[in-house]
């Protein structure tokens, strides 16, 4: 928590570098097929700052944000209703969300009984019928992201990028905090067990994502506005094929809360 509360800059995150916009215009355009209808309730667990609230507002939903950093509730109190709080113990009452997002919570939660906790709370909030939608990330986006560093091949991070992809885990003691990579099996897994149905899991930016970030990264104009277009034309084209999810950073899975809806 200390990483997002002191160090990092996450509202930042998604709206300065162009993999973080193609991670957000794709968030969008998947989020924006599952969605109900406006008007509707969505709650946004592990929200932060309120970048995903701030256009669902705008298309219209009611979006209450929840968020363990005290920091990020404060600025997306400027978006929408915000509180802090755990995403494995809501506040929130049982059946009052049309839709529940967690983009964010399963990646930060490496016990597997923590992360089934946060599901079953998104569950518990959301009406019968209601959409859950999960991010998480990919497991081995860190192989591909440390590529376009042009530093995989140095001894320090060829053995932390190699714990990642034998553990799932970065233990966050340098860069980014304590974390967990999924593999989509496992997260589609993850939201079954919890009771969620037609479970469905999608590559965020798709397989090119790591050609993008490695123009921004290398020495030159950095990425053209083509090269972006083509990479997220990608990421659409390849929804299709499961065996292109491993080359993906996100993976965002979407499930309908079971039961009737009789409201
Ligand atoms: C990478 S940010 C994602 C923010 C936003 N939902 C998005 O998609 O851009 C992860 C968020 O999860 C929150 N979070 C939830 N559970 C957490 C936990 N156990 N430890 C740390 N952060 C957690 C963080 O505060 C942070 O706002």
């Amino acid at each position: 928590m200390k990483f997002y509360g002191e160090a990092f800059d996450e509202d930042a995150r998604l709206r300065t570098s162009a993999d973080g916009r193609m991670e957000l215009v794709r968030t969008q355009e998947l989020l924006r097929r599952f969605l109900p209808p406006v008007p509707a309730r969505v709650l946004d667990v592990g929200g932060g700052t309120g970048i995903h609230a701030e256009w669902l507002t705008r298309d219209g939903y009611d979006v209450t944000l929840v968020d363990p950093v005290p920091r990020h509730v404060e600025a997306a109190a400027a978006v929408c209703s915000a509180t802090v709080g755990d995403p494995r113990a809501l506040a929130e009452p049982d059946v009052s969300f049309d839709a529940v997002l967690l983009l964010g919570p399963l990646y930060h939660l490496p016990d597997p009984r923590d992360r089934q906790r946060a599901l079953l709370e998104a569950c518990r909030v959301a009406r019968p019928g209601g959409l859950v939608a999960a991010a998480a990330n990919n497991r081995y986006a860190s192989l591909f992201e440390h590529v376009t560093y042009a530093h995989l091949h140095t001894d320090r991070i060829c053995a932390s990028v190699s714990k990642i992809l034998e553990s799932a885990i970065y233990d966050g003691i340098r860069g980014f905090t304590l974390s967990y990579f999924h593999r989509a099996e496992e997260l589609v897994a993850e939201l079954t067990d919890s009771g969620l149905e037609d479970v469905q899991v999608f590559g965020i930016e798709g397989p090119a994502w790591s050609l993008v970030k490695a123009a921004e990264q290398q020495p030159g104009e950095g990425p053209t506005d083509d090269l972006i277009a083509s990479a997220m034309e990608a990421a659409r084209m390849a929804e299709p094929y499961p065996e292109l999810l491993a080359a993906n950073s996100h993976l965002l899975a979407v499930g309908s809360v079971s039961g009737i809806d009789d409201a």
